[in-house]
């Protein structure tokens, strides 16, 4: 193997800046660790006349993504540009050229991660993902190294650092939602335009990644049902609170026998449960393993230096695998059938808050209504709104399946003494 092995970095913004931190800081380290020191030979940038966080010599940049993808003297290609097409083409093109590639792209992975690790082993590359879920923590070598001997049945994340500092800020300070997003906004927690963070996207291309490598099943974007956090009010959290829950943005992975269910959704989660600690930007993913138990992964899931040690990780994987010939061989294609559970087969608790009218009777027709579609009540909570002659009723359920769950919904909407269904959520169970 040579002394010094090559990269190329396609992008240079937050993350690859702190690429080459890493690398130059704990360059000894990893020259211990893999036997090579490891030089960054160019990195692809849009403008080479921008002023960088990372002092780097100017000859480093090109906008020419060819001077990495065709220079043979480049190993290993390093994807931090972001965005789906231009990231994809790069990819294959490096791994055309028989180069390794390492990439944080979640967007990318979620999309077409099995067309990639396709092209990864028909080439004889490496490709490593790491720094696609939840930056700095390790969750995917926990999944595909360090569990691999155990059958995983559930996963459940708190994989979007935005959502959970505002959820988080919410809760504490009794704030309104608009109001600290302006706040994570202004402070960079949450992007100028926020979407993808706030209506759950981002964490469901997570999952979807977490699902595929977790249960060996190719889980698409598609196959994650997802809600965001933007309809969430101030009165869920503190009713929430009072029941003894707190409200996370939650992604949720499970497998029964063969079938799976994964969704991201704001979720009530028992206080005790170790996810409902996991504050402000931090992210994790509890693990369930049939003969593991319980298993919990804590850290910052975004931010220069924790995304690029996940990035340089994996290149010492590479170097690894350069230099005992095994390059390719990683990455096994997911060997289970897809099937998807079915409405029936979800079996859930649910969050009512409802507005209904204020007269007698009212929350007799109300416990008729859940009694006739088979749903029993776990927790109430009644209170007048005096200004609207109305009440406010919240209600827990006893666990039953979505698609009689979905029912009560479509009931509650219907019937006369409902003025309005404010909120409807998921309840986990510890
Ligand atoms: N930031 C995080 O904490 C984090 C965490 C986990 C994963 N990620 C993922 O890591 C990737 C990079 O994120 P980032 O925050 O580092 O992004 P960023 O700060 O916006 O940096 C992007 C870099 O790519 C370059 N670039 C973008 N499009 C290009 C194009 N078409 N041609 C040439 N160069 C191009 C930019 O050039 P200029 O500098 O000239 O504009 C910039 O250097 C994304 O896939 C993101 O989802 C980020």
């Amino acid at each position: 193997m040579k002394d010094t092995i090559s990269v190329g970095l396609l992008g240079l913004g937050t993350v690859g800046s702190g690429v080459i931190k890493i690398i130059r800081e704990n360059q000894e380290d990893i020259y211990h660790k893999v036997g090579c020191h490891v030089e960054v030979k160019k990195a692809l940038v849009q403008d080479a006349s921008k002023i960088r966080t990372v002092d780097i010599d100017q000859e480093l940049l090109t906008t020419d993504a060819d001077e990495i993808l065709y220079n043979p003297d480049i190993d290993v290609v390093v994807e931090v540009i972001g965005g789906i097409e231009k990231a994809r083409k790069y990819i294959l093109a490096a791994f055309g050229q028989k180069k390794h590639v390492v990439t944080a792209n979640k967007d990318l992975v979620a999309l077409y991660g099995e067309e990639l690790f396709q092209a990864a082993r028909e080439n004889g590359c490496d490709l490593f993902i790491e720094a696609s879920v939840a930056g700095g923590i390790p969750i995917i070598r926990a999944l595909v190294d360090g569990l691999a001997s155990d059958r995983i049945t559930k996963m459940m994340g708190i994989v979007n650092g935005t959502t959970n500092y505002i959820l988080t800020k919410m809760s504490k300070h009794q704030l309104q939602y608009e109001e600290v997003l302006s706040e994570a906004q202004a402070k960079g927690f949450a992007e100028a335009d926020p979407s993808a963070d706030v209506n759950g996207l981002d964490a469901a291309r997570k999952m979807a990644i977490l699902s595929t490598l977790g249960f060996s099943t190719n889980v698409s974007l598609d196959d994650v049902s997802v809600e965001g956090i933007s309809g969430l009010t101030n009165d869920d959290i503190e009713y929430g609170k009072r029941l003894g829950y707190t409200i996370k943005l939650l992604g949720i992975a499970k497998r029964d026998n063969e079938s799976v269910e994964i969704s991201v959704q704001s979720t009530l989660l028992p206080q005790k449960h170790p996810l409902s600690s996991v504050n402000d930007e931090y992210n994790a993913v509890f693990v369930n393993g049939e003969s593991v138990g319980e298993t919990m992964f804590y850290g910052p899931g975004a931010g220069e230096l924790p995304t690029a040690t996940a990035i340089v990780s994996d290149l010492i994987a590479v170097l690894k695998n350069m230099r005992l010939g095994v390059c390719g061989k990683s990455h096994t294609a997911s060997y289970n059938e897809k099937k998807l559970k079915t409405d029936e087969a979800i079996e859930l608790k649910n969050y009512f808050r409802l507005h209904v009218k204020d007269e007698p009777g009212v929350f007799s027709q109300i416990t008729t209504l859940f009694a006739s579609q088979g749903v029993s009540m776990e927790k109430i909570v009644q209170k007048p709104l005096r200004e609207q002659k109305a009440a406010e009723v919240v209600i827990v359920t006893h666990k039953s399946n979505k698609k009689v769950l979905d029912s009560v919904y479509d009931a509650l909407l219907a019937a006369d003494v409902v003025d309005s269904v404010q909120s409807r959520m998921r309840v986990e169970v510890c």
